[in-house]
């Protein structure tokens, strides 16, 4: 808003804001109407007001009270002449509620007569409210850190987060010395340095800061604090704690590792399938040549490389499955059929390994949307890993419940083995991470992924004896 008014003594409008915005105490500025025609910052903070709702409005919005402007001036005159000064007056701040302060009242007597009222230590009960609540807020921050230093490198002031991530407590750093603080820390590895105050500055610096206990990540902004003759008198840092952020990060890394190991697999499966479709048929053709000619031998051989190359072959199989599938045929599939074929392959596998296995969904299952062969290996898998995991005696059991809240259902297969120890648990999804000497570690990580294309999620949960995962997915 352009200023349309002067006071002689200070020339311009703008110079007259400047010098109300330097003063340190509130100030409105009156037209001889009452109408308020500036104000400072100070005002505003202090009374809850923002400059374009005074503007233009009534002086007696502030100080309360009846009369004219003129009115109000020789009052305080008055006032004046009669007591020392300053005179007590009565003010309001936006919601109405009253403080008192001392005031003055300075005119410029013109044509455009204006009147200058002044407000003392117009903070003393409300303050700067919000300032000052966001700084104790600061204060007790738990991700956004900061220590601030004098010229002499004395901390004067030091936030919560800062405390933890320093190892320390607050009373026993303040007004203490940087080098008293940190004697044990190497100048150059300190948090805080105090070549800061030599303007060397730092923006968005990552870093990492131990303390006996704990590891941080943190992302450090420094900067100095002049006084008006631009002499350094301290400088702060400012961090945020990004350890959280890290690890998001590292799991994304670890994504993009899958991707590309699902690329090279799709790339690389065909050209290893192609060549050993070719050995095997001429593996077969020597098989039954040794029969005819009788060289047992030999074709005890030629069978031992065959059920190898079938193992390449189902190897190279879960790659592929790990890789953008191709042949994927989505569509509407009923979960009871699919376990229906199933169980007969859990149960004779089970059987096998003296394993129980018991099915209480018959019948009840939704349709999801799916690749119903696909899904059938999914829940094989993670059956086998099941049967695996127990070894000779136990029970798999496969049941299911439905989230409601996001609208899930969840199929639950639980067995009784052993359970997974928490510092595997993060990686079994991983591929090629087994546990087993025979194992190729892609069964979870082909399943994760074929659950994820449609929609879906696998948690596990294994406290202490036992494992149940749980394939959620979304169902019609
Ligand atoms: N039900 C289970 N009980 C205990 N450990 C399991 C279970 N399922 C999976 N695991 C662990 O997860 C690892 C990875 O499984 P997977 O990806 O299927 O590969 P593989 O079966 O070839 O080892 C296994 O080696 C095993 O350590
Ligand atoms: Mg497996």
């Amino acid at each position: 808003m352009e200023a349309a008014y002067s006071l002689q003594l200070l020339g311009s409008p703008k110079r007259l804001q400047q010098y109300m915005r330097q003063l340190p105490n509130a100030v409105l500025l009156v037209d001889r109407t009452g109408m308020i025609v500036e104000v400072n910052e100070i005002l505003l903070r202090a009374t809850g007001f923002a400059r374009e709702e005074l503007i233009g409005r009534p002086f007696r919005l502030i100080v309360p009270g009846k009369g004219t402007i003129r009115q109000f001036y020789e009052q305080m005159l008055e006032k004046e002449e009669q007591n020392s000064l300053p005179v007590e007056l009565e003010w309001r701040n936006k919601q109405g509620k009253s403080g008192t302060s001392s005031a003055m009242v300075l005119v410029q007597e013109s044509e455009d007569t204006l009147y200058m009222v002044h407000l003392f230590q117009l903070g003393r009960e409300q303050g700067y409210p919000l300032a000052q609540r966001f700084f104790q807020r600061l204060g007790n921050d738990n991700s956004l850190g900061f220590i601030m230093i004098d010229a002499k490198g004395d901390i004067v002031e030091i936030n919560q987060l800062a405390c933890r991530v320093l190892g320390v407590e607050k009373i026993t750093v303040l007004n203490r010395n940087l080098d008293d603080v940190f004697a044990r820390v190497p100048e150059s590895h300190r948090l805080i340095q105090r070549d800061l105050l030599t303007g060397v500055k730092q923006q968005n610096n990552a870093m990492y800061w131990s303390n006996n206990n704990q590891r941080f990540e943190l992302l450090v902004d420094s900067g100095t604090l002049q006084d008006a003759s631009g002499q350094t008198v301290g400088g702060y840092i400012l961090f945020k704690d990004i350890t959280n952020l890290r690890s998001i990060e590292q799991k994304i890394e670890r994504n993009e590792r899958l991707a590309m190991i699902g690329q090279i697999a799709a790339g690389t499966a065909h050209e290893i399938r192609n060549p050993l479709t070719s050995i095997k048929g001429f593996l077969q053709m020597f098989s039954q040549l040794f029969e005819d000619i009788g060289m047992a031998r030999e074709k005890s051989y030629t069978e031992i490389m065959l059920t190898e190359i079938n193992r390449i072959n189902s190897l190279v199989n879960e790659f592929l499955l790990l890789s953008k599938p191709r042949d994927v045929q989505y569509s509407m599939v009923d979960l009871n059929t699919v376990f229906e074929e199933l169980l007969p392959i859990v149960e004779s596998q089970g059987l096998l390994h003296g394993i129980d296995v018991k099915y209480s969904s018959r019948g009840v299952l939704p349709t999801v949307v799916g690749d119903a062969e696909l899904l059938k290996q999914v829940f094989l898998n993670i059956c086998k890993n099941g049967i695996e995991a127990m070894g000779n005696e136990g029970t798999i059991h496969i049941s299911h419940h439905f989230e409601t809240d996001s609208n899930r259902l969840s199929i639950d297969i639980h067995d009784s083995g052993p359970g997974i120890p928490p510092y595997v648990i993060d990686k079994i999804f991983d591929p090629f991470y087994t546990t087993k000497e025979e194992g190729t570690g892609l069964g979870l990580a082909v399943c994760q992924k074929i659950i994820h294309d449609i929609g879906g999620q696998i948690r596990v949960s294994s406290k202490g004896y036992g494992t149940t995962f749980h394939i959620l997915l979304p169902y019609m």
